[in-house]
């Protein structure tokens, strides 16, 4: 089976391959807007500090990503968002090593866990990564989401 390579990306270029996997998933089968789905936090990566995203390829091709927002005070979680598979590559594992690189990025800063805002349908996904459900249900671009937090100094 191919591997994902997954890099932490650093140019224009990067970040629109990864805006690719976004707009096929959030926009087109999802039917997010663009105005809701794409934000400051995606501009040039070297202009912005306040995400690190990370881009999954199948031999050479984008495939996932995800984006860690990283401008909060000490002692607080990072939040991960924008997680995102190909629809027909799903289900072998690659969402769950977008994950895990992102976890390995906010170790690397310090961050004592993660928050993120989960589609509903997606808690199995998080659950099976070690992520708790906090709150009710609410909704984000007409979607049905809950919190979740995970501490990653337990493990
Ligand atoms: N329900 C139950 N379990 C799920 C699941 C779901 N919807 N999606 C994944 N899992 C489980 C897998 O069975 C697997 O379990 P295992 O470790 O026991 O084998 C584990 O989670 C990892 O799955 P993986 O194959 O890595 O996930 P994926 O590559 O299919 O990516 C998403 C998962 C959520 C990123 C992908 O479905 C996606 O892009 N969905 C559309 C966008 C989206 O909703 N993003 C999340 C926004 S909060």
């Amino acid at each position: 089976m191919a591997e994902l390579e997954i890099i932490t990306i650093s140019t224009l270029e990067e970040m629109a391959e990864a805006l690719f996997v976004r707009r096929r998933v959030f926009i087109e089968e999802q039917s997010v807007s663009e105005e809701e789905e794409i934000d400051s936090h995606d501009a040039d990566p070297r202009r912005v500090s306040s995400a690190v995203h990370v881009l999954g390829r199948l031999a050479g091709a984008p495939v996932g990503t995800g984006r860690l927002l990283v401008e909060y005070p000490p002692g607080h979680n990072a939040h991960v968002g924008r997680v995102a598979v190909l629809a027909a590559h799903r289900g072998r594992g690659f969402g769950r090593q977008i994950m895990l690189a992102l976890h390995a990025l906010a170790r690397g800063r310090g961050f004592p866990g993660i928050t993120l805002a989960a589609q509903t349908h997606a808690i199995p996904f998080y659950e099976r990564l070690g992520y708790a459900v906090r709150g009710p249900v609410f909704l984000d671009a007409g979607i049905d989401h809950r919190w979740m937090d995970i501490d990653l100094r337990s493990r």
